[in-house]
């Protein structure tokens, strides 16, 4: 009886001497391990008397309970010493200056998404976004490209799995990633009241592979939609978006007849270039280069987002994001903005304090 009391006492004393998480450990093996004392005490029950075994044996179990309580209690104060500890000790001064070596870097895209977006939301535009994994309806139908139509295939669309659980509008055909951020424009007229004047810059997806392709890239997508909006509205403010774009108002712009399904009529836009000591150089030479497609949106895109074409218009337009980065800042290969190569951060990153805005400047 006495050994037990004993034991108990000192394991009580010695639990609440323990001063660190090892010690407390050391001491749990040391009494309740394999070979422990409190272990072998149980052991030594076998060699007892039946009512001896029975009433040392509550006894034990009670003072294991009790040992069990003290060290888990005792663990709970210890780990909370030492948290406070390493908090202390870890504090970062986040006051400090950074040092210039160390600052990260915003990647290109970002950069000339932010660029994007302060110049169109100065115009008026907001931002809004939509689903990477589209519905055929959203990606195609609705943007009147039906079953059939060419314009699918040469979209090279990623097809996922038609099991995949996405909502499915209209038809039964798989999920795509989305091939352009035109779907956007359909979800905003859908869902927002008019007039609707928004941005969509994001991913997209086409399976293609080059210097100048790679399988995922960003676009802006444009859209304004009023009662009288009309192509001189389309016209005005993609020049003056390219002009605050690359901050220089005599860089040559051009409008080329095109075709697209969801725009009537349509076109592309070039700005002027030249090579000049083997750099690109925009404003400069007699080279035309295009940077986006554009046009009145089209009726039936207008029907199929529940809006009377008798009573509204406007223009819509989407814009290579890697092409203008490309154009703007000098850089030859387009996979490299996808490498993640820290070199090439630090060489075209950007700092995070030099954030993008039409009163601050752009990315200069
Ligand atoms: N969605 C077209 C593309 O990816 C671009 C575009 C958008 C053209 C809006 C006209 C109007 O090529």
């Amino acid at each position: 009886m006495d050994d037990v009391i004993k034991l108990l006492e000192s394991a009580r004393n010695d639990i609440a001497k323990a001063d660190n998480l090892q010690q407390l450990e050391s001491l749990r093996v040391a009494l309740l391990g394999k070979k422990g004392s409190l272990t072998d005490a149980m052991k030594s029950l076998a060699g007892l008397s039946d009512t001896n075994r029975k009433e040392k044996g509550q006894q034990l179990n009670l003072v294991k309970q009790e040992i069990t309580d003290l060290l888990t209690k005792r663990k709970v104060l210890l780990e909370q010493v030492e948290l406070n500890h390493r908090l202390k000790a870890e504090k970062i001064d986040v006051t400090l200056p950074s040092l210039a070596w160390q600052i990260g870097r915003l990647h290109p895209i970002t950069q000339t998404i932010d660029e994007l977006t302060a110049i169109f939301g100065q115009m008026g535009f907001s931002v809004a976004e939509g689903p990477e994994i589209e519905d055929d309806f959203h990606n195609f139908t609705a943007l009147n490209i039906p079953p059939s139509h060419p314009a699918r295939q040469m979209h090279d669309t990623f097809y996922l799995h038609p099991q995949q659980e996405t909502p499915q509008e209209g038809n039964n055909a798989p999920p795509v990633l989305r091939t352009h951020t035109s779907p956007v424009q359909i979800r905003a007229l859908k869902s927002l009241p008019k007039p609707v004047a928004v941005i969509a810059p994001g991913r997209t997806y086409r399976s293609d592979y080059d210097q100048t392709h790679t399988p995922m890239f960003h676009q802006v997508e444009g859209i304004w939609i009023d009662r009288q909006t009309h192509m001189g509205h389309l016209k005005g403010c993609l020049i003056d978006f390219v002009h605050a774009f690359f901050e220089n108002e005599s860089i040559p712009v051009r409008f080329r007849a095109n075709h697209f399904p969801f725009t009537e009529p349509s076109a592309e836009l070039d700005i002027g270039y030249g090579i000049i000591d083997g750099m690109i150089r925009i404003g400069e030479g007699d080279k035309w280069l295009e940077i986006l497609g554009c046009g009145m949106v089209h009726p039936n895109v207008l029907q199929a987002c529940d809006t009377d074409p008798d009573s509204y218009q406007g223009f819509a337009f989407g814009i290579g994001i890697e092409r203008l980065a490309m154009l703007k800042y000098g850089i030859p290969d387009l996979r490299t903005f996808f490498q993640c190569d820290l070199r090439w951060m630090r060489h075209y990153g950007f700092l995070p304090y030099d954030t993008a805005s039409s009163i601050r400047g752009l990315g200069l």
